[in-house]
């Protein structure tokens, strides 16, 4: 396989879920006995949302909320409530339910009327997360992966693909004629973990493309996930893997 990772294969995106909370919390409790808390970036998308669903279910009272920090990998440039924010699915999903403190939780504000300015503020919250070698370095970062093989809000054909040296950009998206931000390349492959959660049919074509076929020309965004020092995890549901 044409790979970086590990890759896992669930029935379905229920099962997926269940596990990948089951891993997020043991994970969380390693880092928490390490290092004292466990910071991760969010991603939007339906695979996350059941998964933060399920962590709500699960571990609504798990002491380890207290030591967790959230940060979010991409967001649409919509307000907090707006039905398309991933702040609000975060919310709405997990969030409201578990006992995080509120100073854990760092929406990125994209829907700034200054996305520029917007995106440099963010990079001051980023500061707060544990670094390594002058970056965040999350625990876990989780992406998701869309069928055109963007992953976060790093599109392709956009600049923010190759982006070296900034740890949040905004981004342009053509093809859905609105803006994001998204994290970059160099923080998210700064991450101890970098969690890839895949399902449905409709993933099936493009995972096939880019886990199967050999490299031609400019990498999809999808496959510059290569943490330099950590580890790559895709998470598929029988269904995304159907064609692999
Ligand atoms: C977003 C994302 C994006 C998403 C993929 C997959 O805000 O839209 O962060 O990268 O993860 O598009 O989304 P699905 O899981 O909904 O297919």
């Amino acid at each position: 396989m044409n790979l970086n990772g590990a890759v896992k294969v669930y029935d379905d995106a229920n099962t997926l879920a269940a596990a990948t909370a089951a891993d997020f919390m043991t994970a969380a409790r390693r880092a928490i006995a390490e290092r004292g808390a466990f910071y991760v970036a969010l991603s939007g998308g339906s695979t996350p949302q059941k998964l933060y669903e399920r962590l709500a279910a699960d571990y609504v009272g798990a002491p380890e909320w207290s030591r967790i920090h959230l940060y979010f990998g991409d967001e649409r440039a919509v307000p907090p409530e707006h039905e398309q924010s991933n702040f609000r699915m975060a919310k709405t999903a997990l969030f409201d339910h578990v006992a995080i403190p509120a100073a854990h939780i760092s929406r990125l504000p994209a829907d700034s009327p200054d996305i520029q300015a917007a995106a440099r503020s963010y990079c001051e919250q980023l500061v707060r997360v544990p670094q390594r070698e002058g970056k965040p370095c999350f625990d876990w970062v989780l992406l998701g992966m869309g069928d055109d093989g963007h992953t976060a809000s790093l599109f392709p054909g956009t600049s923010a693909v190759a982006e070296r040296d900034a740890w949040v950009v905004p981004v342009y998206v053509e093809r859905l004629k609105s803006w994001r931000l998204s994290v970059t390349f160099p923080v998210i492959n700064n991450a101890h973990d970098v969690v890839l959660l895949v399902c449905g049919a409709g993933k099936a074509t493009m995972l096939r493309k880019i886990l199967r076929e050999p490299l031609s020309g400019e990498p999809l965004p999808v496959q510059r996930v290569a943490p330099t020092h950590g580890a790559l995890q895709w998470r598929l549901d029988r269904a995304a893997a159907a064609m692999l």
